[in-house]
């Protein structure tokens, strides 16, 4: 496996391997990989990639000035084990210097998807995700890149990035993978203690009780309230028509159900496509 710090190497070995005519799999993370991350990978296998490049880096421009940056999990060397053992072929460390350069001023803003549910509460945060993966998929030269269901919203905001801005290659959405307890897997899981992680399964437990045929603002404010009852706080419960992430009136097949939370000061998302 392949170890790139600097940008240029990486984009130059991209370059040839597509000239190659190598199908190259970009899988996007901040990192402390967990089976989640390497789900995304196993998907990049099953779709062919001869070569599958996994960036790892704690993007600062997509955290809140009173966001985790400082603390978000970082462990290099199991990261680099990990993509390892799980068939990756190149694994990408930049740092923020040299991926943002001395008076870095151009930024991608998507401004549909992106201004609900956690962008309205995260002011930039997507400004921050857009920027970063368009570098990435500059610097990789992918054929596709695979993100997670989890971050349902940022798939949707990735995707009319690239519809809209033209970029040359597919996205491929992986499902959700959960603990057995149901707690979807998640870097930030390790901020919890023993209580609180009892107290997160309310997430996708309550999700799995919205039916289709029913009132989304009677479901919402039930959903909330389950949420409460577990000791949660909640941020937001919004139920969205899958692609457009406009809210729907009726809980029906392909609406998105999607919940953020207070676990204690640590923020969790989960979502559910029915
Ligand atoms: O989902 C994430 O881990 C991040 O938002 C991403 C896509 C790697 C961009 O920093």
């Amino acid at each position: 496996m392949k170890t790139f710090r600097e940008p240029a190497k990486l984009q130059k070995w991209a370059r040839a391997r597509r000239l190659e005519g190598k199908k190259i799999a970009l899988v996007p993370t901040m990192g402390y990989l967990h089976e989640g991350h390497l789900s995304l990978i196993e998907a990049a296998k099953r779709k062919g990639a001869d070569e599958i490049v996994v960036s790892v880096f704690v993007n600062p421009v997509q955290f809140g000035p009173n966001e985790d940056y400082d603390k978000y999990p970082r462990d290099e060397k199991a990261d680099l084990a990990k993509c390892r053992k799980a068939g990756a072929t190149a694994i990408f460390f930049p740092t923020p210097a040299n991926m943002y350069l001395e008076r870095h001023s151009v930024y991608i803003v998507e401004e549909d998807l992106s201004k609900g549910l956690c962008g309205a509460r995260r002011p930039g945060h997507f400004r921050g995700v857009c920027t970063v993966v368009a570098k990435l998929f500059n610097l990789a030269h992918p054929d596709f890149a695979v993100f997670g269901q989890k971050d349902y919203q940022q798939a949707q905001v990735i995707k009319r990035m690239v519809r809209d801005l033209n970029f040359d290659l597919k996205i491929v959405v992986a499902p959700i993978v959960r603990e057995p307890s149901g707690l979807a897997r998640s870097s930030r899981n390790t901020y919890l203690s023993e209580e609180e992680k009892g107290r997160a399964l309310a997430l996708s437990a309550s999700l799995k009780t919205i039916l289709p045929g029913k009132s989304a603002e009677a479901e919402k404010k039930r959903v909330a309230g389950l949420l409460e009852k577990a000791g949660l706080v909640v941020d937001y419960v919004e139920i969205v028509d899958g692609e457009t992430l406009e809210p729907v009136r009726k809980t029906a097949k392909g609406v998105c159900a999607l919940i953020a939370v207070y676990d204690g000061k640590t923020r969790l998302i989960d979502n559910r496509v029915l």
